[in-house]
This record gives C-alpha cells, structure tokens and sequence, in this order.
C-alpha cells in the first residue's frame, strides 16, 4: 500500500491528495499542515467579502473527509516540528505543497517606518492567521496608498473601503470588524509602476470597485492616455482591453464635487523610490515618493527623472508574494521556489526519488485557486509513474501512530470539527453568523476540548 504525505492544506495540497485517491485505488494520504485548520489560502487570503469563494472550502472538505484521505493539523513540518528527514522515513512520497509565505520587498528607503505593512500583515489580520502580527493598522490613518496593481492589491483597496454592513456578515475576527468600523480613511491610492494595460488586477475584480457603496472611483486621464492601449484598445489582448475599458469610464465619470465617504484613486506610471517619515513623528510614515515612469515600448518603463509625493499616513505594499526555504529542501533563492522537473524535486539538478512540489511553492505566487488543480495533477502523475519503486521501501507503521509515538499532537478532523463549532458558537454571540478564532490559544483549546 502505497502511503504519501502531503505537506500543506491549501488548494494544492487539497488538489493533490484528490488526484492521489482518484487515481490510485490503494493508496492512503495525510495531508499535514503546521496550522490546526485546513485550506491555506482559501481560509487566509481571499477576501472575507468573496463569499462565493470562500465557498470553495466546501469543495475542498470533500476531498479531507474521504475515507483514504486523513487531516493532521498542528504540525509543523522542519527543524521546529517534524523535520524532513524525519518525514520521508515515515512516508513511501512526500508532496510539498507549502505555498509562498511570505512578503517580497520594495528594497527602497522608509520601508521599515511605522505604518508601512505588507498587505501579506494586512490580509493575515482581516483573515484571522494566527500569527498575525498587528492590529494596528488603522488608527489615525486618513489617507493610505497601496503599492501595486495585482488582486491582492485590489482585495486590500477594497477592504479598506468597505463599511460595517457590509463585512458584518462575513466571517471577519471581530477586533478587525470594530477596527474597520471605527476607520477613518478617506482616501485610497492604488498605485501601479507600469500603465492600466500592464496591471495585474482582473476585470471582474476592478469592476467591483466601482459597486462599493458611498465610494468613488477616480481614474488620471493624463496617466490613462500615456498607455500604449489608450488610443486603440481593440489591439489589446482580451482582459487588458477590458480593464483599460472600465478604466476608461472613471476617467470620464470623475466630477471633482462628489461627496462620499471613500474615495479611491487608481494613479499608474508612478515608481515607489522612498517612503518619507512625517514631518511630527519621523518614526511614522507620512508620504511616498514616486518617480514618474514612461513606457519603454517593449512593456517596461523608464523613469523619467520626474518626482511627486503621495502624503499617507497607512501604506500597504501589495507587490507579491514569496516562498520561504524549508530546511532539507533545496530553495531556488532567486525565484523563492523549490527546483524541480514536473513536480519531482531536484537535488543539485538530480531528481530526489519520493519527494515531489506543487502549488506556489513550486510555480511561485500566481494563479488562482484552479490553477492548482492542473500542477497537483502534474505532480501526481510523477508520482505514480515513481510509485512502483518507492512502494518496495518498507515503512515503520502507521505514520500517525509514530507521530504521536515521538510527542506530537496531530489535530484530526473531529479536532478541526470542534474549531467550526467554536466559531459557529462565538458568531452566535456576537449576533453574527460564523467568526473565526485569531489566536493559537484559541484555536488550540477549541481542538482539544478545552475553554476557548
Ligand atoms: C491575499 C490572497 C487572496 C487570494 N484570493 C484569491 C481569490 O479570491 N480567488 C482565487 O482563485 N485565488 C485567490 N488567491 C490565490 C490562491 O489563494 C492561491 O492560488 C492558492 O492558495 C495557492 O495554493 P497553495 O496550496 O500553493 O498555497 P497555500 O494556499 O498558501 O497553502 C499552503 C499551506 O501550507 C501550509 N504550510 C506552509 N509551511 C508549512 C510547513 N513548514 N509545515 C506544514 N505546513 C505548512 C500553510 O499553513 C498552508 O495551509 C489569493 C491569494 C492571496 C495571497
Ligand atoms: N480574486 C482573485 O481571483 C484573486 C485575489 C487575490 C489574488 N489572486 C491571485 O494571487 C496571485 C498573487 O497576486 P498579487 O496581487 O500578490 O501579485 P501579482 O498579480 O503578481 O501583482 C503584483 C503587483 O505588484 C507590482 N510590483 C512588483 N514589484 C514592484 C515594485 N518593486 N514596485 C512597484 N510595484 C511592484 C507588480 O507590477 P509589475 O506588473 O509592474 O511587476 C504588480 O502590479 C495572482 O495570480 C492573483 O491573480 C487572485
């Protein structure tokens, strides 16, 4: 009987494990992750608002409550928990699929003044991740500027916009619901180096923007009309046509006498070169300062010498995300993903037989959710095709009995359950439907039985 680990719980993880149990009718599957709750991403990431989404985690239980399929949250897989090594002697394969956990860094001076975050920090703390760093994002703060024009960088946008009513129903923590409500921004800028052809966003996710209620969308027609597709849109490719489309209308649609609560403003051609301190409290973010870029015609820019500054006293830098190196894995520093040859990992450019990738850790940091079905798929082929070899290695029992042989406490699904029921109760007594646990302590007592 062929048994494989799967190290993470998001799409990937959950992906990969679904393929295994589809095309091979014997093997079993643990898919570990190093928090007590499943689904990555899918949990921490995408916006409390995408309901439709978030409903994905439905799909995704399915595949977590099949009979040859066990969830072992709560172990950390490395040097502080359960090391690689370690795992590969109690598993015939081992399918990575740890994601892309960290931040990338603008490098530029001011980065690391109070009130310059991530949007990694900020999506972890609307999301409740229980390492989140922060809750103070938001006091004092009247206008904010958001670096980079991806999803995340419209998810962010959007959430800072966005009214009690609204977020009320969603599964937000309840310090960052009473957080947002009491917020006193304004002002959004979100703010792209390159032209709207060349954004990242996708047009389902920019026209949403254009729907939030007491919010107004503005657009700079100088900085709409230096792109290369403003003139002549119908030569762009589909969803850049579209967005340039949309862009187009706030362009138009932006009368300077609208009085709503929130304002955002889509800026493009602008290049981040300094956060500066504000003039009072010079360990405090007051403004950015971006060079104005041009096309350079092959889809780069050029600066141009050309200098403005954005006052803000939040700034978020939503410029991508980054894997981080697991020990006793190989890690390709430049593109923060694990070397490999259709999901087999590759140890000094040699394929390491029973140790495979999928997911962002293995593509880096794009795509959406399905996009993880196609590479598990990928990954699980290998895998089969490798499996007769690894099954001849005979391993030392059930992995979980040897797990909690050695001192580990895995949390089980009925642990998992239990953390649901946590939650579906304290949404109950806030008068809200389900609100997630934000804390370890928390989440870890809901598990085991004990007080939360
Ligand atoms: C903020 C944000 C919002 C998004 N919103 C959407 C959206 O609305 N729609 C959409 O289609 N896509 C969205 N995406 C993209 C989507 O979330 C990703 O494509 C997907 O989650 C990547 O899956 P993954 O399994 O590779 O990584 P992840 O989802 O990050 O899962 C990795 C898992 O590995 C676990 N792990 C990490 N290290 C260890 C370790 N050492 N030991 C044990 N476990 C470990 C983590 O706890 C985590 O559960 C969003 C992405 C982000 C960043
Ligand atoms: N609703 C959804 O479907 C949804 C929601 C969230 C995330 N996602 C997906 O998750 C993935 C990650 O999204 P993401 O937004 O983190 O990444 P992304 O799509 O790669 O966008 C990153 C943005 O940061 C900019 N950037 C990078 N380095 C910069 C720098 N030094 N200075 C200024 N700007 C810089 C990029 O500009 P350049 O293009 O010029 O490099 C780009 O605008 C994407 O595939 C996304 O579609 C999907």
């Amino acid at each position: 009987m062929l048994r494989v680990a799967v190290v993470g719980s998001g799409p990937s993880g959950v992906y990969s494990a679904q393929s295994l149990v589809q095309q091979d009718a014997g093997v079993r599957v643990d898919v570990l992750d190093r928090l007590p709750c499943p689904y990555g991403l899918v949990r921490y990431g995408v916006a409390p608002d995408h309901e439709k989404i978030k409903s994905l985690q439905n799909t995704l239980r399915t595949v977590l409550e099949h009979d040859r399929v066990r969830f072992l949250g709560g172990v950390q897989i490395g040097p502080a928990g359960l090391p690689v090594t370690r795992l590969g002697e109690l598993y015939h394969a081992v399918v990575y699929c740890v994601g892309a956990a960290t931040d990338r860094r603008l490098g530029i001076p001011g980065e690391e003044l109070r009130g310059s975050w991530s949007a990694t920090e900020f999506v972890s703390w609307y999301s409740a991740h229980p390492d989140a760093v922060t809750d103070g994002f938001l006091p004092g703060v009247r206008t904010a500027v958001v670096i980079g024009v991806g999803n995340v960088a419209v998810d962010v946008t959007r959430m800072l916009a966005r009214g009690v009513t609204e977020l009320s129903p969603t599964d937000m923590p309840q310090a960052a619901l009473s957080a947002l409500a009491a917020s006193e921004v304004t002002e959004v800028h979100m703010v792209g180096r390159r032209g709207p052809s060349q954004a990242r966003f996708t047009t389902k996710e920019l026209r949403e923007l254009g729907t939030l209620p007491d919010t107004k969308v503005t657009v700079d027609r100088a900085e709409l009309e230096l792109d290369p597709g403003y003139a002549d849109p119908s030569a762009l490719p589909g969803p850049q046509r579209r967005n340039v489309e949309v862009l187009r209308g706030w362009a138009a649609d932006a009368a300077p006498g609208d009085t709503v609560r929130h304002r955002l403003r889509l800026r493009f051609h602008l290049r981040p070169v300094a956060l500066l301190p504000d003039a009072a409290d010079g360990d405090r973010v007051g403004a950015v300062r971006f060079e104005r870029t041009e096309p350079d015609g092959r889809g780069g820019l050029t600066g141009t010498g050309r200098y403005e500054e954005i006052e803000a006293q939040l700034v978020l830098r939503s410029v991508g995300y980054r894997g981080v190196p697991l020990e006793g894995l190989p890690f390709d520093a430049e593109h923060g993903t694990v070397p490999h040859l259709a999901g087999r990992v590759l140890r000094e450019g040699v394929v390491a037989p029973g140790e495979y990738v999928a997911g962002w850790i293995k593509r880096g940091p794009t795509g959406v959710i399905g996009t993880n079905r196609p590479c598990a798929k990928e990954t699980v082929t290998s895998l089969l095709e490798d499996a007769p070899a690894l099954v001849r290695r005979e391993l030392p029992g059930d992995p979980l009995a040897v797990l909690r042989a050695e001192g580990h406490v895995p949390v089980e699904w009925s642990g998992w359950q239990a953390i649901e029921q946590a939650e579906a109760e304290l949404g109950a007594s806030l008068g809200r439907s389900v609100v997630k646990l934000s804390d370890w302590g928390s989440l870890l007592a809901a598990a085991r039985g004990g007080t939360v």
